[in-house]
């Protein structure tokens, strides 16, 4: 059977690159962080992660090998403006623009991605992402990768999961800066938006055929019960998850209730005049990453603003996340009904399991299997019934460099051996190229201009 969606898989830059010191490159906040006792599971840092820097002509071979049609990457803005300002980096140019190019040539259409996490120090010295400064050099950032670029791909994705780069990086800690001041994240929050808004003004002025969007990390929240405590703080979850992220890009604004957890967002000096035309300008489509599915109960003894979130079960996955397809289907239904008739991607879908080298030299791993064969089929069904949604992207290609959990957590649909580099499609990775081969998508309408 043939459908006209697209079958990727995702990576990050910082995620895989590794050769952080090399190319011109200059440090990001996440170079800082992992150097912080404690910021990471057992110490570890991405300064080799999977040596993709020097081995992505291979990777892409191995991914065109396997048949895969679409890779979303991401660009490491460290990599290719170290300060965050001024003149791009030549040699990051010509690492990407090879990268760009390689995949094409290999009949493989790129989805990039802007922004996926890795902030220029410099940058984060100045503030980082509670500064509106930061928000205006990326608006410069992005126009010089457009120019540099823009040619080389016809999807974009301009900021990864702002929840994350606001919340998790100045609010839980969890990620860098590694700060906990909820007011510094509300700042962040609007002003990742905001740069959203400047890259899709940048693309719009310079480069009006690319294909622009937000990817927003998205659950559809619901209560564990339908008692009133538990009803009222589903709500108010939902605002703060998804209704924060969504509302002021598909609403153009950001909604009375948002506005009422967030009281900050009513300061003109944060929120000004143009900043929601901006974030609101209409993008090509709406990326949405899922990977867990949470009920949220009322519970005056927790810190979290008097809720517990309760996973669906099963969780299976190593994150005790849920494997519960059902849940990705309601969100697109949801999206679509709630947010935009703008075409959906699943920009990212995965789970991460204890994966290993058996002595047959395989990993076996049934269980990403089953996930992935629940999760696409939750795509086709959304379709089947009238969502518009055109792309789906596993994550990951490989195993990587996972946050702060280090590389304890595999997600990968292929194994690596951080010892020796060495690649092993894992089981599932022959699973997704069957699949993909009997649900093809539709050959990338290449256009790539000279850049
Ligand atoms: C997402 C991130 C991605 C990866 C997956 C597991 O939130 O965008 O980089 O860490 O989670």
């Amino acid at each position: 059977m043939s459908t006209d969606i697209v079958w990727g898989v995702a990576t990050a830059a910082f995620q895989i690159e590794g050769a952080t010191a090399e190319g011109g490159r200059g440090p990001s906040h996440w170079d800082t962080f992992q150097q912080q006792p404690g910021a990471i599971f057992h110490g570890e840092d991405a300064d080799v992660a999977c040596d993709h820097y020097h081995r992505w002509a291979e990777d892409l071979d191995l991914m065109a090998s396997l048949g895969i049609p679409a890779y979303r990457l991401s660009l490491s803005w460290s990599r290719l403006q170290p300060t965050g300002r001024g003149q791009l980096n030549p040699d990051g140019v010509r690492f990407y623009r090879d990268l760009l190019r390689g995949c094409r040539q290999r009949g493989i259409e790129p989805y990039v991605t802007l922004y996926h996490w890795d902030l220029p120090q410099p940058l984060a010295d100045e503030g980082g992402w509670p500064a509106r400064a930061t928000a205006e050099a990326f608006g410069d950032y992005a126009r010089l990768v457009i120019a540099e670029l823009g040619g080389l791909a016809e999807n974009w994705i301009t900021i990864n999961e702002p929840i994350c780069a606001s919340f998790l990086s100045y609010d839980w800690g969890m990620q860098a800066p590694g700060h906990t001041d909820p007011d510094e994240a509300i700042r962040a929050a609007h002003h990742l938006l905001l740069a959203h808004g400047f890259a899709l003004a940048a693309f719009r002025e310079i480069l009006p055929e690319a294909r622009v969007g937000i990817t927003n990390l998205l659950s559809r929240i619901r209560p564990f019960s339908d008692a009133a405590a538990d009803m009222a703080k589903a709500t108010e979850a939902d605002a703060r998850m998804n209704g924060l992220f969504m509302q002021p890009v598909h609403h153009g604004s950001y909604g009375e209730l948002v506005e009422s957890l967030f009281p900050q967002l009513t300061d003109p000096d944060l929120v000004r005049e143009g900043d929601l035309q901006l974030i609101s300008a209409p993008g090509d489509f709406t990326g949405i990453n899922h990977y867990t599915n949470v009920l949220v109960k009322a519970d005056d003894t927790s810190p979290f603003h008097g809720y517990r979130m309760i996973q669906v079960e099963p969780t299976p996955t190593s994150f005790d996340w849920s494997d519960t397809p059902e849940a990705l289907h309601a969100l697109l239904v949801w999206v679509a009904h709630e947010y935009t008739d703008l075409p959906l991607l699943v920009t990212e879908n995965g789970a991460t399991f204890h994966d290993y080298v058996t002595p047959d030299g395989q990993v076996h791993d049934p269980e990403r299997i089953h996930y992935l064969e629940g999760y696409t089929g939750a795509v086709l069904q959304a379709r089947a019934d009238g969502v518009d949604v055109r792309g789906y992207f596993a994550w990951s290609f490989m195993d990587n460099f996972e946050w702060s959990w280090g590389y304890s957590m595999r997600f990968g649909l292929v194994f690596v051996d951080f010892g020796t580099q060495e690649r092993i499609p894992k089981d599932s990775a022959h699973w997704y190229r069957d699949f993909i081969a009997g649900h093809a998508s539709p050959l990338p309408t290449s256009k790539e201009t000279t850049a």
